[in-house]
């Protein structure tokens, strides 16, 4: 099982869009894969067509302190999402609720495992978890990258986009260096509009900046991927030939050639 945060302290970067579209593709893929909605805003939730509101039991119930009636395993707050002929897509999901969670955790004693017990006590054989980060450094990105053995941090190539990923970079490693395994940290250029000189010249920075720590894949700006979020489905079920799905099955496909590297790794 590989558990990989998508995180970024930044807002509108497209760690929503990433969670749900690498997603939707591994699972057209054959893998078995889990969406954990770590954020009260709900956009994975909501950008799978499942209405938060409704909700009865979420991601919160999940990180609830050990000795609340509320507490659930994560398989209880599982949903299975339907979309084609695959059912390999699963959703753990969020509501406003959830805002709640950084308070009830606040004293509690290792509050910064709570998701990683959860995750690895999971009974369901899933081949990846992929977890959408809210957009801070607090409690609960801390969770997902303590839970987590990589992290995919989406950037959008604007000029000043090196700075704000300094800070980041900073919590992940102090993050690392408290946890006992590694964790491999991807960065993925997003919303890019590859016909603007200066998005080409920031690309060119990161890929000095950061080597083959960047994926080799790049999001383009794609207005289908709105669209489709609006529509409560991934890119791949809304216009599978769009810019958007196409970069993120590549993307799917670049994840998944790292499968290969784990296993030599290891041996
Ligand atoms: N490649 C793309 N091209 C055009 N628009 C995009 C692209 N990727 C994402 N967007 C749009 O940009 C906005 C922000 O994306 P998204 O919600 O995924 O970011 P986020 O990092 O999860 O935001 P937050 O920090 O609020 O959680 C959304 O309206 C989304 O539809
Ligand atoms: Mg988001």
């Amino acid at each position: 099982m590989r558990i990989i945060s998508i995180a970024n302290q930044k807002g509108g970067v497209a760690k929503t869009t990433t969670t749900i579209n690498l997603g939707a593709s591994l699972a057209a893929m054959g893998r078995k894969v889990l969406l954990i909605d770590l954020d009260p805003q709900a956009h994975t939730t909501l950008g799978l067509s499942i209405e938060p509101d409704s909700l009865t039991k979420t991601i919160l119930n999940v990180l609830e302190p050990h000795r609340s009636k509320n507490k659930l395993k994560l398989e209880e707050v599982i949903i299975e999402v339907k979309l084609g002929e695959e059912d390999n897509l699963f959703l753990a999901p969020s509501n406003i609720d959830f805002a709640s969670a950084e308070y009830k955790l606040i004293d509690q004693i290792g509050r910064e495992d709570y998701l990683s017990a959860a995750v690895r006590e999971c009974k369901i054989p899933f081949d990846y978890v992929l977890i959408d980060c809210p957009p801070s450094l607090g409690i609960l990105t801390v969770n997902a990258l303590k839970a987590s053995s990589e992290v995919i941090v989406p950037m959008q190539p604007h000029y000043f986009a090196l700075r704000g990923i300094e800070e980041f970079m900073e919590t992940a490693e102090i993050v690392r260096k408290n946890l006992n395994h590694p964790l491999k940290i991807n960065i993925l250029i997003t919303i890019a509009d590859l016909r603007s000189n200066l998005a080409q010249e920031v690309i060119e920075e990161i890929k000095r900046y950061f080597g083959d720590q960047l994926f080799k894949t790049v999001i383009r700006k794609n207005i289908a991927l709105v669209e489709a979020s609006s529509q409560g489905v991934p890119a791949l079920y809304y216009n599978p030939n769009c810019h958007g799905a196409i970069d993120y099955y590549k993307l799917a496909e670049e994840v998944i050639s790292f499968e290969k590297e784990e296993i030599s790794t290891r041996i």
